[in-house]
């Protein structure tokens, strides 16, 4: 019987387990078992497996998280845990591996391909900051939490009449906070990508106190460089196993810039892992379901090294290369859009 491992890496995001079914349910049709692999590669590194059957997905593919479990585990961190990796494919006697994950899961990914693993890559992040695909698994799903979180803010926000500050996830690039914001109507966004100019911020807030506006809502990207710190505002500088450090803070140095130069009260929100919470929306469940079956499809195709991507309206496959080569910021061309609500 061929074998197909199937794993979530990374943090987890909604949609996972609609790609889940997708990979159970076309492995299935073509008489393929398919193995869940438990918590990423921590679960490969240790062996730890379990056969999935349709009723294992049937009644969760709609559901937030993973019911793999996840962890930032890095297969690639030394030589010899790759080498067990690659050994453990062969020890659970799996013929192929779908791993579903960001660029630190799919970069681990490929080095698992050089050393011979017959796998196949499935992008997921809130972030959106893969390349090669257009959009990402459970991006959507978060850009709708932070808009219906903002909806809240601009509520309480204006009716006392404060400056809010809402930090939002998604590391180095600013997907998650431009269209979060622009569907939740923030006044201000601030991005990674655009050089942030506080005095700038400041004289919006006032000019528009001045008007008559009575609040300001502000998004800003937790990955936002602000010229007061210089660097990076972190909540922890320990460095994970692919070498990333917790960010996490800017919108309170903001709030405390912002009352201090403009004597507004001003209060700020961090929205943290709520983002990444919750069921999936429609679109990532019918996304999730399309990766699974066409990530079988290559398995079956015995099309190994690719991963599985939307570009417009078609699923297609690039290479794991072109997949986990580095980070994908939003483009000049979509900057206008963070000064859409700044009247
Ligand atoms: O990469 C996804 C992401 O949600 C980032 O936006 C965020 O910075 C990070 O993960 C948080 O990671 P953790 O779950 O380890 O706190």
């Amino acid at each position: 019987m061929f074998r197909v491992g199937v794993l979530t890496g990374g943090g987890d995001c909604p949609g996972l387990n609609a790609v889940i079914y997708g990979v159970v349910s076309r492995g299935l049709q073509y008489g393929f078992e398919v193995w869940g692999i438990e918590d990423g590669y921590k679960g490969l590194l240790s062996g730890r497996v379990k056969k999935l059957e349709i009723e294992d997905v049937k009644d969760v593919y709609w559901l937030g998280g993973t019911i793999l479990g996840t962890s930032r585990k890095n297969p690639a961190k030394s030589e010899e845990e790759l080498k067990t990796a690659v050994e453990n494919v062969k020890k659970l006697g799996l013929d192929s591996l779908i791993t579903i994950g960001g660029d630190d899961t799919l970069g681990a990914a490929k080095k698992l391909y050089e050393r011979g693993v017959p796998v196949i890559g499935v992008p997921k992040t809130i972030d959106n900051d893969l390349p090669g695909t257009d959009y990402s698994i459970g991006f959507w799903t978060s850009v709708q939490t932070i808009a219906e979180s903002l909806d809240k803010l601009h509520t309480t926000a204006k009716s006392h009449k404060r400056v809010m500050i809402v930090e939002i996830m998604g590391r180095y690039a600013g997907w998650l906070t431009l269209m979060g914001g622009l569907a939740g109507g923030a006044h201000i966004i601030l991005i990674p990508e655009k050089k942030v100019d506080i005095d700038e911020v400041c004289r919006i807030v006032k000019e528009r106190k001045e008007r008559g506006e009575p609040y300001t809502l502000i998004a800003v990207a937790e990955g936002v460089t602000i010229p007061t710190t210089g660097s990076l505002v972190v909540a922890s500088a320990e460095k994970d196993e692919f070498g990333h450090v917790r960010l996490g803070g800017v919108a309170k140095v903001l709030e405390e810039e912002i009352i201090k130069r403009t004597g507004i009260e001003a209060r700020s929100v961090i929205l943290g892992h709520l983002q990444r919470g919750g069921t999936p929306s429609a679109y990532d469940r019918v996304l999730g379901i399309r990766l699974g079956y066409k990530a079988v499809d290559l398995v079956k195709e015995g099309k190994f090294g690719y991963a599985v991507v939307l570009r417009g309206m078609k699923i297609e496959s690039v290479k794991l290369d072109e997949a986990a080569s580095g980070l994908r910021k939003v483009p000049e061309e979509l900057h206008e859009f963070t000064n859409v609500f700044t009247y």
